[in-house]
């Protein structure tokens, strides 16, 4: 199987230039210009297009049971969605609870990915306790191939880890040279504003962002970093909303903590008006940490631009507004958290990012794979378009005009959060190892054919 890409503006984080890409197999053999095709190949005309790496999503849920219910995609459905929307690689966090061992939660994910998946996957690997059990199983992990951890400082008695646990978790990644990834919110905090809250007949949506405001996120970041400093880890700040937080991630790094920070594609675009909705509409914007004042927006752009936020993800995480965000109706802390996003967060990016002017193409590309790619130990497999890379390979017509809508979404959740918003832009051809996967919006790739990404701990 051979594919031969003509006359395409090929961009990678460091290039950008006119020219072919040849691919062989699962794999780019040869990029230059007036490259031959031998018989057999499939040629696609990529004149006045983009080319790009394909893009990858360092945090989406998929399996991902809950507060009392289940997110709504599987792998069918995700990984058809990720490809629509040009994404070629997902990152889900394994997420098991606290009374599950941490090789069966691995396990269990793995089994929810292999034999349904369309486009290649690994997993953060959540540690939700740490006991005399976890350091073996988690050594054993690393050696299956995933090479970066995940704690959750909120959602006590669910995911979430004690000091005692944050501080065994991050001795041993230091130890294995493996990152740590982070939710990061005081949980004490969250929960007496949110007892406060209740009593005082607080009981909607609105609730959520006052429950938790950024100084509750700046905390979990500050109380990260010190944990972090104190024990030579390497960490990376997930859903990072709001001024106060990234200020206390790059205080930590100015003072020499090895911090890294990601952003989402909902905080760059969405406000907190919209969890502010009247009737329970504003449900569907409920996610943690929760959408922020809109002054933070500039302030994330302006730090993605810089180089301050190395990543723009989108914590996908599907729940139905008819049937699982009402499980909160008449309490916001019982609204299943998260504002699904993974099909669109390449365009949103595309159109408020690239074609506004606040992103450049490189700084676009490195921002949804190429630095995702190299932190997690996938670079240059993936994140970029160089010989030996795979061929994940997303080819962009910014010449697209669209809007976004639930009825033509393919992630399997009733509604968008993004509806009726306009697109400049859209992937038209997207490969996945030299296999075309989506032509012009529809899924042309194989179930299944996803591979676990086997990962170095490089840190
Ligand atoms: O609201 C969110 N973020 N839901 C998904 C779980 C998490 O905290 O990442
Ligand atoms: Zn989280
Ligand atoms: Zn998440």
């Amino acid at each position: 199987m051979s594919l031969l890409i003509q006359n395409g503006r090929i961009v990678s984080a460091d290039s950008d230039f006119i020219g072919d890409i040849f691919c062989e197999d699962e794999t780019i053999t040869r990029l230059g210009r007036g490259l031959e095709a031998p018989p057999g190949t499939e040629v696609i005309d990529a004149t006045g297009k983009l080319v790009f790496p394909g893009f990858i999503d360092p945090h989406v849920h998929i399996y991902l049971p809950f507060m009392g219910t289940f997110s709504k995609d599987d792998y069918v459905s995700a990984s058809k969605a990720a490809l629509v929307g040009g994404t070629t690689t997902l990152i889900e966090m394994c997420c098991p609870s606290r009374a599950d061992e941490a090789l069966a939660g691995f396990e269990l994910s793995l089994s929810q990915a292999q034999g349904k998946s369309a486009c290649d996957f690994t997993f953060h690997m959540g540690v939700t306790k740490f006991d005399d059990r976890t350091p073996d199983q988690l050594r054993e992990i690393v050696r299956r191939g995933i090479s970066s951890f995940k704690v959750f400082l909120a959602y006590k008695g669910a995911f979430g880890v004690d000091d005692s646990e944050l501080y065994r978790t991050l001795k041993l990644a230091r130890e294995l040279g493996v990152i740590v990834t982070a939710h990061c919110e005081n949980e004490t905090l969250v929960a007496e504003r949110s007892r406060e809250l209740l009593a005082a007949g607080v009981t909607g949506p609105e609730g959520h962002h006052e429950s938790r405001p950024p100084r509750v996120e700046a905390e979990g970041v500050h109380h990260l970093c010190t944990f972090a400093e104190l024990t030579g880890a390497h960490v990376y700040c997930v859903h990072t909303s709001c001024a106060e937080a990234l200020d206390a991630a790059v205080a930590a790094r100015q003072r020499g903590v090895k911090v890294w920070v990601e952003t989402l594609i909902q905080y760059l675009l969405l406000d907190k008006t919209y969890a502010e909705r009247p009737g329970f509409e504003g449900a569907k914007y409920v996610m943690s940490p929760p959408l922020r004042d809109a002054r933070n927006q500039p302030v994330l752009w302006d730090a993605l631009a810089s180089g301050l936020v190395s990543t723009v993800a989108t914590d996908h995480a599907p729940f139905d507004f008819a049937s699982q965000k009402p499980m909160g109706r008449d309490d916001f802390t019982k609204i299943p958290n998260g504002i699904p996003s993974l099909e669109d967060r390449v365009n949103l990016l595309y159109t408020h990012g690239v074609a506004t002017g606040r992103l450049d193409l490189q700084s676009f590309v490195s921002v949804a794979s190429t630095n995702a790619a190299k932190l997690f130990g996938l670079f240059p497999r993936k994140g970029t378009i160089a010989v030996g890379s795979d061929a994940d390979v997303v080819i962009y017509d910014p010449a697209y005009r669209g809007q976004l809508a639930v009825q033509t979404q393919t992630q399997a959740v009733d509604y968008n959060a993004f509806e009726g918003w306009e697109i400049k832009g859209r992937p038209s051809v997207v490969t996945v190892r030299g296999e075309v996967a989506v032509r012009e919006g529809k899924f042309t790739g194989t179930l299944g054919r996803g591979q676990l990404l086997q990962r170095e701990p490089g840190h």
